[in-house]
C-alpha cells in the first residue's frame, strides 16, 4: 500500500489553534452541530460528492492519493471511500475540536486516513503531492482565496483533479444563514466568481467542467411557494460543483 501523505514537522503543535487565528472564523455551535447530522451527509456532502463523481467521469485516477481540505468532523470519509477508492486520504482543517471527530471517522475508514491540524493559507505540504484535492465548502469560510487556491494548486499533481463544491452568494447573504452560521466579513461570490477563481489560479476547466444548482435546502422559501402553487421568483443559482485540472 502506498504510504499515508504526513505533513511536515512545520504544522507545529497538532492541538494549537491559536497559530492559525487569523486564519479562521470559527464556526457557531449550531453550525458545528448542523455539519455532524445526517442532513448535511445526506443532502450536501452526499449530493455533492455524486455531482462530482458524475463530473470527473472517465478522468478520475484510479485510487488516488487524496487531499480533503477543510475536513471538517470527516462526514466526507466514508463517501470519499465509496465513490473514489482512495488509495490514501490526507485530511487536513484548521479546528483542532473538528479534528478529534474527524479521527474517529477515518479509523472506520479501509484505505489510510490522516488527520492534520493546518491552514489551507499554507500547506505544509511538498509541491504536487496529491493526484486528487476534495475542497467541499471551504472557500466561502476564509477571505484570502486567492491564496488558499494557489496553495490548493501547488500541493496538486500536474494532470491532478480538482473537486471542488461552494455555496453563492445568493444563498449565503440570506438572513438566516447569515444568522446561524459564521463567514468572515466579506462579499461572498457567485458562481462566476468561483469559475474565475479557479480558472486565475491556473486550473483548466470547461462548461461541461460545472454543475450549478439550486437545491431545495437553498432557496429562500425552501421551494414551499411554488409547491403550494403560489408565485415564486426564478430560481438564481445557489451552489456550484466544478472538476478542474492543473495542467501537465
Ligand atoms: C462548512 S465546513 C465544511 C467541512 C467539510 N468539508 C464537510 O463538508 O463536512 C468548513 C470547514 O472549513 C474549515 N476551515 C475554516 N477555515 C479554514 C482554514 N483557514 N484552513 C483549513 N480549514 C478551514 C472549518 O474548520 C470547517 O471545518
Amino acid at each position: 500500500m502506498a504510504p499515508t501523505f504526513t505533513p511536515g514537522s512545520e504544522q507545529t503543535d497538532s492541538t494549537n489553534s491559536n497559530q492559525f487565528k487569523d486564519q479562521w472564523v470559527p464556526e457557531t455551535r449550531f453550525g458545528k452541530w448542523f455539519l455532524s447530522t445526517e442532513w448535511w451527509s445526506v443532502f450536501v456532502l452526499k449530493e455533492a460528492i455524486a455531482d462530482l463523481h458524475q463530473l470527473a467521469g472517465k478522468r478520475l485516477p484510479a485510487n488516488p492519493v487524496l487531499l480533503d481540505v477543510g475536513c471538517g468532523q470527516g462526514a466526507s470519509f466514508p463517501l470519499l471511500e465509496q465513490y473514489f477508492a482512495p488509495q490514501s486520504i490526507c485530511a487536513v482543517d484548521v479546528d483542532p475540536a473538528l479534528l478529534k471527530v474527524a479521527e474517529l471517522s477515518g479509523e472506520n475508514c479501509r484505505c489510510e486516513v490522516g488527520v492534520h491540524l493546518g491552514s489551507v493559507k499554507k500547506l505544509d505540504i511538498p509541491d504536487d503531492t496529491f493526484d486528487m484535492i476534495f475542497c467541499h465548502q471551504l472557500i466561502h469560510h476564509i477571505s484570502f482565496r486567492e491564496l488558499a487556491m494557489a496553495e490548493i494548486y501547488r500541493v496538486l499533481k500536474p494532470g491532478g483533479l480538482l473537486l471542488l463544491s461552494e455555496s453563492c452568494q445568493h444563498f449565503l447573504h440570506v438572513y438566516w444563514v447569515a444568522w446561524l452560521f459564521r463567514h468572515p466579513k466579506m462579499e461572498q461570490k457567485t458562481a462566476e466568481g468561483y469559475i474565475d477563481l479557479v480558472k486565475d489560479a491556473g486550473f483548466e476547466l470547461t462548461g461541461s467542467d460545472v454543475l450549478e444548482s439550486t437545491p431545495w435546502w437553498s432557496k429562500r422559501d425552501f421551494g414551499l411557494l411554488r409547491k403550494w402553487g403560489l408565485p415564486s421568483s426564478e430560481p438564481k443559482t445557489t451552489e456550484i460543483s466544478l472538476v478542474a485540472i492543473k495542467p501537465e
